[in-house]
């Protein structure tokens, strides 16, 4: 009931562009984050995957205008959130400074990547916990602590026994749970999960993971989930945007993406991977996408994927938009 009702929750994002301005003796600016449109509703889950470098933590930090100030601004798009109970849509880009705390963590919170520099070290975890609950909300201390207790139990981490923990004192594993609870604390409606799985073993990262699809179908969350890892993706997602060098460059649902890919950065990159690839046989080769993303590969001009394209030839020195071919598929591709 509650996922059928969430789905009316939507965040819809259009044509955000960042901009990173470039240290001497390079100098000039790239667009890190280009042209970017992504949707999610209330109880869905979106995939953004690509390669290290790509641009996905600055994706997810514009989101919430937290990209990194005096090096980057926000040139261009709209961050559109609506959610159950609130009256009127919100654009977060068009928000005064004055108003964002109170939609961070309330409506949309964040997982960042790495929870040793996201966690302050010499504050206890159930503080940290309780600090960001009277942020936003008036409740006693007693309150605030048993409230803190309970999801932190629900992230698989024993709340009573840690509440007064240092973050040193815990295992990565934990510290990124206490990262997800603090995320969730407030029961926002959407959330943007920064690779919360990267530093943590297969066990856990399962925990992880089945922690955040239990509670998308429990309370209707919204998810934007960042990953370089497409096996991830495709156990987890309903959509996914396939994304290099700050742009999509294919999306829709996952399956079909997976099953189907079209775009050659997806091709290429599902060959990489022996666990998705139809091609692969056992004692094969393991096949990588030759070069590397380069800053070069920012600039405008030309296809972003131009200088390791297994199909590029010179038409694709272009700026290439990104098409809709159906519904809920699009691709930026000349060629295919
Ligand atoms: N604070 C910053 N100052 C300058 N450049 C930055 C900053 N943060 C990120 N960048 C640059 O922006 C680009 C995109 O970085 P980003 O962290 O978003 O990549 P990513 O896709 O999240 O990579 P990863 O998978 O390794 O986490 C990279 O080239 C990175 O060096
Ligand atoms: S537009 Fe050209 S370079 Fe870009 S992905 Fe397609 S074929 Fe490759
Ligand atoms: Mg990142």
């Amino acid at each position: 009931m509650i996922y059928t009702v969430a789905k009316t929750m939507n965040l819809e994002i259009k044509d955000l562009t960042l901009r990173l301005h470039l240290k001497k003796p390079a100098g000039g600016y790239i667009n890190v984050v280009d042209s970017i449109d992504l949707n999610v509703k209330g109880g869905e889950i979106a995939a953004v995957v690509g390669e290290s470098g790509s641009g996905k933590s600055l994706l997810g930090l514009s989101i919430l205008r937290l990209n990194p100030p005096g090096v980057s601004e926000i040139v261009s798009g709209s961050v559109k959130i609506k959610c159950l109970g609130e009256k009127d849509e919100l654009d977060i880009i068009k928000l005064y400074p004055k108003d964002l705390p109170s939609v961070r963590g309330r409506l949309i919170s964040m997982v960042f990547q790495d929870p040793n520099t996201s966690l302050n070290p010499v504050i206890k975890i159930g503080e940290q916990i309780t600090e960001a609950i009277f942020a936003h909300e008036k409740r006693d201390k007693s309150e605030a602590k048993e409230i803190a207790i309970s999801y932190l139990n629900r992230m698989n981490v024993d709340g009573r026994a840690r509440f007064n923990s240092y973050p040193h004192e815990l295992s990565g594993g934990m510290r990124q749970r206490v990262m997800i609870a603090m995320a969730m604390v407030l029961n926002p409606c959407f959330l943007i999960a920064d690779e919360p799985t990267t530093a943590l073993d297969v066990t856990t990262s399962l925990q992880v993971l089945n922690l955040i699809e239990k509670i998308r179908f429990e309370s209707g969350l919204g998810v934007i989930f960042v990953t370089h890892d497409l096996s991830i993706a495709k156990n987890i997602s309903d959509k996914v945007y396939v994304f290099y060098a700050g742009q999509v460059m294919e999306c829709g649902k996952t399956e079909e993406v997976i099953d189907n890919p079209l775009h050659p950065y997806t091709v290429s990159l599902i060959k990489s991977i022996p666990s998705l690839s139809k091609d692969y046989m056992p004692g094969q080769k393991l096949f990588a996408i030759p070069g590397y993303l380069a800053r070069d590969d920012f600039t405008p001009g030309k296809c972003r994927f131009y200088s390791r394209c297994f199909k590029k030839d010179k038409d694709c020195l272009q700026s290439i938009p990104l098409n809709d071919i159906t519904r809920e598929r699009s691709l930026r591709c000349i060629k295919v």
